[in-house]
């Protein structure tokens, strides 16, 4: 299949390219586009065979649901059911942006595009061409992270073009996407709202505007392989760059020089070695490939370009890899839950 590339500027989205790949998802289509948390691969969610081209052009087994994209709150009640009140409160405060909520799925959303759950995740995007390719659509963009299963979310069209030119119809270029991480999800479909995925929109965030204290999926918190995750996803190898990466844990001090000294004894085995580490941080490694992630303390920053160093670990074919732990509050939540699941969780504590 030949991929046709098209570069959009979102402060002035030219009309004519987004009916085109509106046209492309309506007669079954793929379309990768930007989103403002990673870049989509998008099929028509109400159309099964749309769904199960998504499944095989990522290489993504089929039990793992598709999260719908929406653009506008109205179209909510025509895919989900039993939509209780704080995930309209939600949805006023957050939407359109970085979050996900999931319902009971009404019949039209097809089980292949649910994983054949009987649930329906729904997203409505901040991205402006997001929001206009939705559009054109119709209404209902099925998409998962551009990415061939396992592999780093695209944060940037370079990516996206790397992993599915040849597999899909169109990609659209949007420059560099925003926040860098996928969105949070919140499952609406138990007793309580639950995370199921950590996000740039944060617990806090999210108890503010519900008024109740809001967890997060014990499985994905803790190391223990024995706990199922409650969104399919989680269980999977994922974000992993080729090399092998290792997260280092404690005093400051302390892990620049654990860094400093496993990445000697790598180097004298004659391994090519990477570190990640911040502006504060930088100048105490000795390191041929040192990837600097914003700030220390700035989470934001670090989830901006976390997922783009991985992969560019592997363009530079980096065999051990060396991460300083970052702080957990806020966004630093859903970026240790990244880069554990990016190590296998394997983490050193000095
Ligand atoms: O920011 C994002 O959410 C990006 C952009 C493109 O919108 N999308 C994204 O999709 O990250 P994906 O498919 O890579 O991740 C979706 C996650 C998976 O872990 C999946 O198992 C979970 O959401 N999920 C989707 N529907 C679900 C459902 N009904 N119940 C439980 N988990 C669900
Ligand atoms: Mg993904």
């Amino acid at each position: 299949m030949k991929t046709e590339t098209v570069v959009l500027n979102e402060q002035n989205i030219d009309t004519e390219v987004i009916e085109r790949a509106g046209r492309i998802l309506k007669d079954g289509g793929l379309v990768a586009f930007p989103t403002e948390t990673v870049y989509g691969l998008g099929g028509d969610a109400l159309n099964p065979a749309s769904s199960e081209r998504i499944y095989s052009a990522k290489g993504r087994p089929s039990d793992n649901p598709l999260i719908v994209h929406i653009y506008r709150i109205e179209d909510l009640e025509t895919i989900a059911a039993d939509i209780p009140e704080g995930a309209y409160k939600l949805a006023e405060t957050y939407w359109p942006g970085p979050l996900t909520m999931i319902f009971h799925k009404k019949p039209i959303v097809p089980l292949e595009t649910t994983g054949g759950l009987e649930t329906v995740a729904v997203r409505m995007p901040s991205n402006r061409i997001a929001a206009a390719l939705i559009k054109a659509e119709g209404g209902f963009i099925a998409a998962p992270s551009a990415n061939l299963s396992g592999k780093p979310s695209p944060t940037s069209a370079r990516y996206v073009i790397e992993d599915m030119d040849g597999r899909i119809d169109m990609i659209i270029d949007g420059g560099d996407s925003e926040v860098g991480l996928e969105s949070t999800i919140v499952d609406f479909t138990g007793e309580n709202p639950l995370i199921l995925r950590p996000g740039y929109i944060t617990a806090e965030m999210l108890g503010s505007v519900l008024g109740i204290a809001v967890g997060t999926d014990r499985a994905i918190i803790s190391a223990d392989s024995g706990l199922k995750p409650k969104a399919p996803g989680m269980k999977y190898r994922h974000y992993a760059p080729k090399g092998e990466l290792t997260i280092v844990t404690g005093d400051p001090d302390a892990v620049r020089a654990k860094i400093n000294e496993l990445a000697a004894g790598d180097r004298s085995k004659g391994f090519s070695v990477g570190v990640i580490a911040t502006k504060e941080t930088a100048a105490g490694y000795k390191c041929d490939n040192l990837k600097i992630v914003g700030s220390k303390g700035k989470g934001e920053e670090t989830a901006h370009s976390l997922f783009r160093v991985l992969r560019e670990f592997d363009d530079d074919n980096t065999e051990k890899i060396y991460s300083e732990a970052f702080d957990e509050t806020g966004v630093g939540a859903a970026i240790m839950n990244r880069l554990l699941k990016a190590a296998g969780h394997h983490i050193i504590s000095v």
